[in-house]
């Protein structure tokens, strides 16, 4: 199992030692053009997780490709580029200027943003025509049928899936106003972790296709429970603002919590994932 980082949630830049502790890092979204993202306040907390509006803030493609990608290279790890857009050709673009990367994780679900995407499908569908690069489609948890979404981008050629993006929430202040500037923003931590153990089961059993499961994970415990589900590979997001340690930690909590619970790896133990909607008989 790799242990990635969730995209928006670490600047390898900034703290290059972190990055270095992950088996690929994963960047902030880029879209084609600029972003300076939402107004400030972009972060809040309650009582299960934080709530963030950060609006895709990001140099753009061109500065990007440019500067900034250069820059990740020399950290010397696998690098994932995540890729954002407003339509399928926006996408698909971005995706034919990258190259000596491990990976694109195409970002179909960012909750900050108000402009209307093409479906999810279309847009793996044009990028796969423009790279061989590995596509990872990363998806919320708010579609009525987050496994019909995985079957219709498995089938326009996506490699992977990752599973799950924030989901929209509200947070209030003392005087009931929403903390945010936006008003909504995306919920991560720990409350979405239950969501996310659905989502990557049900899309696992509705594709096979590698999955990278995120939302909430703190512990090794936690990432044994997304293998079990299904999930080949984990991404740590919210635990790496408060523990920059995280992924040393959790890869040796995960060897523990494997023997703990009798199996030999984490890939052991993803012959144990079960859809939710699959009625175990327990004998009496
Ligand atoms: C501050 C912040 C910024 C984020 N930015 C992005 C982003 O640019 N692109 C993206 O696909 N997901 C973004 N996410 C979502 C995370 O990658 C991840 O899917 C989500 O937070 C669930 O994982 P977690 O509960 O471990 O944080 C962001 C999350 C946070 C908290």
């Amino acid at each position: 199992m790799k242990i990635l980082n969730a995209s928006g949630c670490l600047d390898a830049l900034a703290a290059p030692q972190v990055a270095r502790e992950l088996d690929a890092f994963v960047t902030k979204t880029v879209t084609p053009l600029a972003r300076e993202g939402s107004a400030p306040p972009r972060i809040a907390e309650t009582a299960h997780g934080m709530l963030n509006a950060i609006g895709l803030a990001n140099p753009g493609r061109e500065r990007f490709v440019a500067e900034h990608l250069p820059r990740l290279r020399e950290l010397g790890v696998p690098l994932w580029v995540s890729v954002g857009g407003f339509c399928a050709g926006d996408y698909a673009e971005t995706c034919s200027q990258l190259g000596e990367i491990e990976a694109i994780e195409l970002n179909l679900s960012c909750p900050n943003v108000d402009e209307a995407a093409d479906s999810a499908a279309e847009i793996v569908a044009a990028c796969r025509q423009a790279t061989e690069l590995p596509l990872y489609a990363k998806l919320c948890a708010a579609h009525p049928d987050v496994a019909e979404v995985a079957r219709a981008i498995a089938a326009a050629g996506a490699d992977g899936l990752s599973l799950i993006n924030t989901l929209r929430a509200i947070a209030l202040d003392d005087q009931l106003r929403p903390a945010l500037a936006r008003g909504s923003g995306g919920l991560s931590g720990p409350a979405l972790k239950p969501v996310a153990l659905h989502s990557v089961s049900v899309c696992f059993e509705a594709t096979g296709l590698p999955i990278v499961g995120m939302g909430g994970i703190q512990t090794g415990r936690d990432a044994l429970e997304f293998a079990a589900c299904g999930a080949r590979d984990i991404a740590l997001g919210t635990v790496l603002f408060a523990d920059p340690g995280a992924p040393a930690r959790v890869r040796s909590e995960l060897a523990a919590a494997c023997v703990e619970s009798g199996v030999a790896t984490p890939e052991d133990a993803r012959s144990l994932a079960k859809s939710p909607e699959t009625v175990r008989k327990v004998p009496a």
